[in-house]
């Protein structure tokens, strides 16, 4: 692993490759293996979420990672009316995340884009609020998606993480661990036939900052009223910052 200019760990190109190929190879069994091994506290994670985004109608965003859509057509049916942009590097959870669009006659209020999170194709100013769910983690390099998250995002809007993140207190912490890196990847083998692939997860939490740090970072890209929520006693942490609007 290398570090950017401020010392924040980033993906050589390799591994971005091999976190392509994880999703590109998951992409089928995604949805339910997320339900397994969440005990689908991810469920309830994504409500506490969209309830602190507060969407009026008409509002945009711009979900990055947005792999199978679940966040994506969350916002679509929360915003009524205001177009919604999903994109994500893999072209299979896409096309997941297509079908669940055409099954709910959303084709019309979401497009999808097969793009890097690392350079997004947007001009400034664009969304209201720009989201990442479960892909920071897996970024070459968070600082520079979290820079570009608050380019296009518009001023006085928000940026949105919602992201795995490490326990703190004991014995939780020790439990959690042990599921995360033993039990989960074998999870992974025995519902999906990939335990490789499963193994990725707890290596690339690894690295990640924690809650109080992902927060300071937020801060360091210019992000304001950062706030950091640890859901499920901190196995995971929603995070939002708002980009800075000098009109007002
Ligand atoms: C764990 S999944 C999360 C999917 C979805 N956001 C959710 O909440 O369930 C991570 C997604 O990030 C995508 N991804 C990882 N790195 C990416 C990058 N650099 N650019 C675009 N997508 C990326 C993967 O293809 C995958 O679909």
């Amino acid at each position: 692993m290398n570090t950017n200019s401020s010392g924040t760990p980033s993906h050589t190109e390799e591994q971005y490759d091999h976190v392509q190929s994880v999703f590109q190879s998951i992409a089928n069994r995604y949805d339910f293996m997320n339900d397994i091994i969440s005990f689908r506290r991810h469920k309830a994670w994504r409500k506490f979420t969209m309830k602190k985004m507060a969407m009026k109608k008409g509002d945009t965003a711009l979900d990055l990672c947005c792999g199978t859509c679940d966040w994506t057509l969350s916002m679509a049916e929360a915003s009524e009316t205001g177009l919604i942009t999903g994109l994500d590097f893999s072209p299979n959870m896409l096309k997941v995340g297509e079908k669940k669009i055409h099954e709910k006659h959303l084709e019309n209020r979401i497009r999808l884009i097969e793009g890097n999170a690392m350079d997004l194709p947007f001009e400034d100013n664009q969304f209201d609020y720009v989201t990442i769910g479960f892909g920071l983690r897996n970024v070459p390099d968070l600082e520079k998606v979290l820079k570009e998250m608050k380019r296009v995002v518009k001023p006085g809007g928000m940026v949105v993480c919602m992201e795995l993140s490490k326990p703190t207190w004991q014995p939780f912490k020790g439990v959690f661990n042990f599921y995360f890196q033993k039990i989960m990847p074998n999870l992974g083998k025995l519902f999906a036939k990939r335990y490789e692939q499963y193994k990725w997860l707890p290596e690339s939490l690894a690295l990640f900052p924690g809650r109080e740090e992902l927060a300071s970072i937020f801060r360091s890209v210019g992000l304001q009223q950062v706030e950091a929520y640890p859901l499920t006693g901190g196995v995971a942490a929603l995070h939002i910052g708002i980009k800075e609007n000098r009109h007002v």
